[in-house]
């Protein structure tokens, strides 16, 4: 029997998980979004259902998958699963098909690997990660809790990416680096060095952001 699902966030991202759904057999039976400002009140032909603080409130047999990130709003992302009042165990973890996830790779609940990334051996990805189109992580990366890897990001083999950053389209990190917690690395760059947590970097070599919109 198929595990009826309903997508948190109906943006592009929630699109490609509607898509990653459907191409999963019968496993998954899509039921719609929850969104708290939807653009429309149905994608492709599947409702919004509500906000999303109504996921508590659906059927308990309903999983869920999250859609949920973005380069200004990454860091509320703990509060507002917390504020959701879902069990670890309602989420479920989704792989494009065209996706290469590593038979000795880990992958968490809630977490979503898109169309052809891949995953090498030895990497564990932690809980609510979304990981983007065309990521490559190398061997024995950790990506941990609540991490956004948006589309082309490389790993190179060893990273450890703390709870919480944000790594724009196209990021390139060398092995062996520690990305502390809440960091962002902006589109195109390329890090050298490890970063504190909560720094915001730039570039090739990555800088220090001087940003406008803090
Ligand atoms: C890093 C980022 C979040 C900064 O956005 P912001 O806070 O609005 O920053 P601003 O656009 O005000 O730019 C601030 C400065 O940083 C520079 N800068 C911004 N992004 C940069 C980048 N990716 N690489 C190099 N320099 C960058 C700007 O040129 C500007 O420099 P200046 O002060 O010398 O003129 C944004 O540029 C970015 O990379 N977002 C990710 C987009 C993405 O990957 N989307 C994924 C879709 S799948």
């Amino acid at each position: 029997m198929s595990t009826p699902v309903v997508i948190l966030g109906s943006g592009a991202h929630g699109i490609d998980i509607l898509d990653t759904l459907l191409l999963s057999g019968e496993a998954y039976k899509p039921l719609g979004f929850l969104d708290d400002r939807p653009a429309t009140p149905e994608v492709h032909g599947y409702p919004v259902l509500g906000p999303l603080h109504q996921a508590s409130a659906l059927d308990p047999e309903i999983r869920f998958v999250s859609a949920i990130g973005s380069s200004t709003g990454y860091r509320s992302k703990p509060a507002l699963f917390q504020s959701l009042g879902l069990a670890r165990e309602r989420f479920i973890s989704l792989v494009h098909p065209t996706a290469s996830v590593s038979q000795w790779a880990q992958l968490g609940l809630g977490s979503v690997v898109l169309q052809h990334c891949t995953l090498s051996a030895g990497c564990r990805v932690g809980d609510q990660v979304v990981i983007l189109p065309a990521c490559r992580i190398s061997h024995d990366c950790q990506v941990e809790d609540f991490n956004i890897l948006a589309t082309g990001v490389i790993l190179c083999g060893h990273v450890q990416v703390e709870p919480n950053c944000y790594l724009g389209a196209g990021a390139l990190v060398r092995e062996r680096l520690r990305l502390g917690e809440g960091c962002l690395v902006g589109m195109g760059s390329v890090v050298i060095g490890s970063l504190e947590p909560g720094q915001r970097v730039a570039g090739n070599p990555a800088r220090p952001l001087k940003s406008r919109n803090p």
